[in-house]
C-alpha cells in the first residue's frame, strides 16, 4: 500500500520504542525509509532492538525515562546536533490492574508521570526547537498513543485512563496552537493489540483475554502491523490535512460497548430471535 521511500528523509523518536507496538512502528518507519531513535529505561533492551532493527536502516538508541526533564532535556539535545527531528511519536506508557482505592500515590504518579508528564516533556523539547525556526510550512508531527478508555474513561485502570485523556487533550490543544507554525498533532486510540507489556499487566489471566475477544465485533485483537501501518499514514505527508484527529483502532470494541443492545449478538441464541418476530396471522 506504501511507497517504499513514504518516509525518506524523515528523522523520528518513538519513545518506548524498544518493545510491543513501539518497536513495531521503529521497524515499519525504517522499511519506509526513515530514520530512528528510539527510548526507554532499560539499555539492554534498546540494546536488543537495535541490534534485530539496524539492518533495516540507522536506528540509534538513547536510554531516557521520559519523567526525567534533565535527561529528557539532555537526550533531544543530542538528537538535534547530529539531525533535527520530524516526527515524534509518544508512544512510552505505565499501565497495569488495580483497584483504585488500593492505590498509593506513588503508584497513582508513576502512570500519570509516564504517560501524561512523560509526553509533555518530550513534546515541549521538541516543540519549543521546531518553533523556533519560525517556519509555518515546515512539516513536523506528533502523535501520541492514547487508549479507546480516554473519552470513557475505564474502572481498574484509572490512572492510565485519566492520563491518557491528558494526553489526548494536549493533542487537540497544540493542534490549534502549533498548526499554523507548521507542527501538526495527532493520536492513535488503541484497543488490546497483544503486546508482552500490555497483556502481562492489563490482561493477565487466560479468562480475560477470553472475555475481550468474545466482546470484539471483529472476533480478532488487532496486530502489531495494522497499529504500524497506521501510524505510517499518520506521520507521513500523506495525512498533511489531518490534524487534532484521534483515530480510533479496535475493531468496534468501544462502539460495542457503548450501544445499548449491543451484547444481545453473544445472548441470545437463533431461537430466540425467531421467538421474537411477530407471529404470522391466518
Ligand atoms: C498497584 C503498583 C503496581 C500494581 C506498581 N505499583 N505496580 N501498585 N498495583 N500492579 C506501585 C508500586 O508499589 C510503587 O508504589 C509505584 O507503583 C511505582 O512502582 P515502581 O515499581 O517503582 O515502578 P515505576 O518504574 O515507577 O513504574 C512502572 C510501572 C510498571 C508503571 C509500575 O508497570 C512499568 O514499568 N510499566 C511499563 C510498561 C507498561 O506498563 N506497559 C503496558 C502499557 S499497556 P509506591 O507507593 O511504592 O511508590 C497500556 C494500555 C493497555 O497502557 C490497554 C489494553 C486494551
Ligand atoms: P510496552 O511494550 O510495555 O511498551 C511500553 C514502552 O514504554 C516500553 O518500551 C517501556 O520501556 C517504555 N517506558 C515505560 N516507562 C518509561 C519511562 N518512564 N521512560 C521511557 N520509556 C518508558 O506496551 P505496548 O503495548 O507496546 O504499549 C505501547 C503504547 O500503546 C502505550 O502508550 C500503551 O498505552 C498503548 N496501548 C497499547 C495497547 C495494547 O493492547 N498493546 C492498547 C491501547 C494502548 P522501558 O520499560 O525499558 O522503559
Amino acid at each position: 500500500m506504501f511507497q517504499s521511500d513514504l518516509l525518506r528523509n524523515k528523522n523520528i523518536l518513538i519513545t518506548g520504542g524498544g518493545t510491543g507496538l513501539g518497536k513495531g512502528m521503529a521497524q515499519r518507519f525504517l522499511e519506509l525509509g526513515a530514520s530512528l531513535h528510539i527510548c526507554g529505561r532499560r539499555q539492554e533492551v534498546l540494546e536488543q532492538a537495535v541490534l534485530e532493527l539496524s539492518p533495516k536502516g540507522k536506528i540509534q538508541a538513547h536510554p531516557c525515562d521520559v519523567r526525567d526533564l534533565a535527561r529528557v532535556e539532555e537526550m533531544i539535545a543530542t538528537i538535534w546536533a547530529d539531525a533535527p527531528l520530524d516526527i515524534l511519536v509518544n508512544n512510552a506508557a505505565g499501565n497495569f490492574l488495580a483497584r483504585t482505592e488500593e492505590l498509593s500515590p506513588g503508584a497513582f504518579n508513576a502512570v500519570l508521570g509516564i504517560v501524561l508528564t512523560g509526553t509533555i516533556n518530550i513534546t515541549l523539547a521538541c516543540g519549543r526547537r521546531w518553533l523556533q525556526a519560525s517556519n509555518p510550512h515546515q512539516k513536523k508531527v506528533v502523535l501520541n498513543i492514547a487508549a479507546t478508555y480516554w473519552h470513557t474513561g475505564s474502572a481498574y485502570v484509572a490512572p492510565s485512563a485519566t492520563a491518557k485523556a491528558g494526553v489526548v487533550a494536549l493533542t487537540r490543544s497544540l493542534a490549534v496552537e502549533w498548526g499554523n507554525r507548521g507542527i501538526r498533532m495527532n493520536a492513535i486510540a488503541p484497543g488490546p493489540v497483544p503486546t508482552e507489556g500490555a497483556f502481562s499487566r492489563v490482561l493477565p489471566l487466560p479468562e480475560l483475554e477470553k472475555v475481550a475477544l468474545e466482546k470484539n465485533p471483529l472476533g480478532r485483537f488487532g496486530t502489531v502491523e495494522e497499529l504500524a501501518n497506521l501510524a505510517a499514514f499518520l506521520v507521513s505527508d500523506y495525512s498533511g490535512y489531518i490534524n487534532g484527529e484521534v483515530v480510533t483502532m479496535d475493531g468496534g470494541e468501544w462502539l460495542q460497548g457503548a450501544g445499548e443492545f449491543g451484547s444481545l449478538g453473544r445472548m441470545l441464541s437463533d431461537a430466540d430471535w425467531q421467538a421474537l418476530k411477530p407471529k404470522k396471522k391466518n
